[in-house]
């Protein structure tokens, strides 16, 4: 690893954890075939049964008929469509509106994704839901030139500016772009030393069979690294948050981009995603092992972590 940050170095990834997530207990545990390697609990669970109830009944629901696109029941063949609408508006100017949107802090949540990917030279890594490929970008310099990233997307736009970024970067030869949705990847099966989905699992109409095929081309003693916004953990954050996101954000999307409804799908879409607890239990459900999570910003955002063994 660089010099910079070695998250093999514990002293350096308990300060940064702490950093960005004030909320965890961190514990050192060993698994074998594993490096001993830092676990975080959070110290305060989300504790409002009420809504966790919602939440798992909305992530887990069993009516085939309809799902959700932001606030509004769709036909699930109708979401996906939707969705790549979105992408397909917003994809030139979807870096800039990160980095508004998000008061820069996005990098800061996929800086910390990369030290927990803790990747070395020669490994093999999926990105799903790559868009403009942030991730991958930093995934290329780590694996070197004896390994490969593929970045997917179900988007031919939103990966069209990931590889234009890329190229511009100077990444090529160990990178691979192919368009692919989440729920149904054309991969061969163990192939993956490691799988990320930042920001994507949330669009996905079945979100469950996206965890199911990224179980499936995950080698043995791989891992998966899932950031995505969750649920904040106390009543402050979540209504600072609420008033910023319902109130500002649809309005920056309308200005940068003149487009309010992505920006107004993308804040609502946020508040239907399963909570902490809710998408751990979904990652068990399709098999992985030692599921944990770091909340990001209190819970605004959340790292979950697996394994396949
Ligand atoms: C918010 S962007 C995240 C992009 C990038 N990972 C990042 O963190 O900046 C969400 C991405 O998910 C992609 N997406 C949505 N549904 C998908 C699906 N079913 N399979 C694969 N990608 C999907 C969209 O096209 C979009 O590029």
């Amino acid at each position: 690893m660089d010099g910079k940050f070695n998250p093999g170095n514990s002293f350096a990834k308990v300060a940064w954890t702490r950093f960005l997530c004030p909320g965890l207990r961190l514990r050192y545990t060993h698994h074998p075939g594993h490096k001993k390697r830092v676990q975080a609990t959070p110290k305060t669970r989300y504790n409002t049964p009420t809504i966790n109830i919602r939440m798992t009944a909305m992530a887990l629901d069993s009516n085939p008929r309809t799902t959700h696109f932001g606030f509004k029941e769709v036909p699930p063949d109708e979401k996906a469509k939707l969705v790549a609408e979105v992408f397909q508006s917003v994809a030139s100017k979807y870096d800039l509106m990160n980095d508004v949107m998000s008061l820069g802090m996005h990098r800061l949540w996929k800086r910390f994704t990369i030290e927990q990917a803790a990747l070395h030279e020669g490994l093999r890594v999926l990105d799903v839901a790559s868009g403009t490929g942030d991730l991958a970008k930093a995934f290329a310099k780590k694996v070197g030139r004896t390994g490969k990233v593929v970045l997917t997307d179900i988007n031919e736009a939103m990966l069209q500016v990931g590889r234009d970024r890329l190229i511009d970067a100077g990444i090529a030869g160990n990178v691979e772009y192919v368009i692919a949705d989440a729920e149904n990847l054309p991969f061969a099966a163990n192939d993956f030393d490691c799988i990320t989905m930042a920001f994507g699992l949330r669009n996905v109409t079945n979100k469950e069979a996206a965890l199911q095929s990224m179980f499936r081309v995950l080698k043995p003693g791989g891992k998966i690294l899932i950031l995505e916004f969750s649920r904040p953990q106390t009543t402050l954050i979540r209504k600072l948050y609420d008033t910023y996101s319902f109130n500002v954000i649809p309005k920056m999307g309308e200005l940068i981009t003149k487009d309010r409804a992505s920006y107004q799908y993308l804040v609502e879409s946020i508040r239907m995603h399963p909570d902490q607890e809710t998408l751990k239990e979904m990652m068990i459900a399709a098999e992985f092992e030692d599921v944990d999570y770091f909340n990001l910003c209190g819970g605004v955002v959340a790292l979950h972590k697996g394994y396949k063994y």
